[in-house]
């Protein structure tokens, strides 16, 4: 049986490590039909959108999806991509592993964590309020009545919602994801002492929901002492379940930790649809040069590959990139070598084989 998967390569570097992606994905005995599909930059001209209706009538066939990076055209009016991918597709969660790989020196060699974001909402939902505006002087004098707070006239305003309903969903996403991939305990990141409506919400319902899921560990901490205790002690996390805003920061942090955009593998999922891709974006400064890192898009390969079921492959696509790293002669220039994005996926098609 073969996996029907939506290939959108995107742009700058996104086709030179989508096409080595696929190369690697290839060489496992999981058999893939691919339905390539062109969003981004490069086809606003043509088709007016960076992200067509056919695309996304695509992803919603096929189900799974594994996309390169796509520019965000500065001042086009157009929306992210990537942010009407996640809207349209309810992709409410973003997952980020980090793994310490071999022949990558970092300061610590056994990392080995998983972020879970929440994709939807908090102080990322977008409801804002200019400084000066009719609007924002409407809302100061709402609060001023409702509150007795006072907010300066010449503030700017960003809304932070946290709802149950999407805080309910994120968690009981997390603790099956823990059960689903062996993870063993949930840390959730909050600052309830202070936001104590938004993220105290979003504290109580983990509270609430580890309560049902009693294999799985859990602990809350203040996000303050989770940013001081992650680059001191990352082996001590397992999953971290963050809301939006220090999930995105948070995340970094991690792929920071494991040597950079390069290597760092993501997901963007939800109960229906699931689009895998790199963390980095489109690298306009070494685009069409050969020499981007693919090992960012084959580890979201491998996470497409355990989200279809296909664990066996996943481990060996996950060894061979190990092997090729660890031997060391291979890298490309991010990894302070000289090899092309084509010689690198060659090696990991070839330790592949060697099983
Ligand atoms: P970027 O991630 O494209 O580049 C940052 C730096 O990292 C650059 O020096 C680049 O050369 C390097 N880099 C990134 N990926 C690499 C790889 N695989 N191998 C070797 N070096 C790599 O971030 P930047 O420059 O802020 O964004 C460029 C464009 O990408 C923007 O239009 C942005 O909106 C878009 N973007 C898209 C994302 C997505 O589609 N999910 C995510 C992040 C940015
Ligand atoms: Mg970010």
């Amino acid at each position: 049986m073969s996996h029907l998967v939506t290939l959108i390569p995107g742009d700058g570097i996104g086709p030179e490590v989508a096409e080595a992606t696929r190369r690697v994905l290839e060489a496992t005995d999981v058999g893939f039909e691919w339905v390539v599909e062109e969003a981004g930059a490069h086809v606003l001209e043509r088709e007016g959108t960076v992200l067509p209706e056919r695309v996304l009538e695509r992803i919603r066939r096929s189900r799974v999806a594994i996309k390169g990076p796509i520019t965000t055209p500065v001042g086009s009016g157009f929306r992210s991509a990537n942010v009407a991918l996640r809207q349209e597709l309810d992709l409410f969660a973003a997952v980020r592993p980090s793994r310490s790989l071999p022949g990558v020196p970092t300061p610590h060699p056994d990392v080995d964590l998983v972020v879970i974001r929440e994709n939807t909402e908090d102080l990322y939902r977008g409801i804002e309020f200019r400084v000066g505006s009719p609007e924002t002087a409407a809302l100061r004098a709402e609060i001023r009545r409702l509150t007795g707070r006072e907010v300066r006239e010449d503030a700017g305003l960003t809304l932070k919602p946290i709802s149950v309903t999407g805080t309910r969903r994120i968690v009981r996403f997390a603790f099956g994801y823990a059960r689903t991939n062996g993870r063993r305990t949930i840390t959730l990141g909050h600052k309830a002492s202070v936001m104590r409506f938004s993220d105290g919400l979003f504290r109580e319902i983990g509270i609430e929901e580890a309560a049902d899921h009693p294999d799985v560990g859990f602990e809350e901490m203040p996000i303050d002492e989770l940013a001081m205790r992650l680059p001191r002690e990352p082996a001590a996390f397992d999953l971290l379940l963050l809301p939006n805003l220090y999930g995105d920061i948070l995340s970094d942090l991690c792929a920071g930790l494991v040597g950079g955009l390069g290597l760092a593998a993501g997901a963007n999922l939800g109960w229906e649809y699931a689009v895998f891709e790199p963390v980095h974006g489109s690298a306009p400064d070494i685009a069409g040069r050969g020499v981007a890192n693919p090992i960012a898009m084959i580890l979201s390969g491998v996470m497409l590959l355990r989200h279809l079921g296909e664990a066996g492959a996943a481990a060996a696509v996950e060894r061979a990139v190990d092997r090729v790293l660890g031997a060391g002669e291979v890298r490309t220039p991010d990894l302070g070598g000289t090899s092309t994005t084509d010689a690198l996926a060659t090696a990991i098609v070839r330790a592949l084989g060697e099983g």
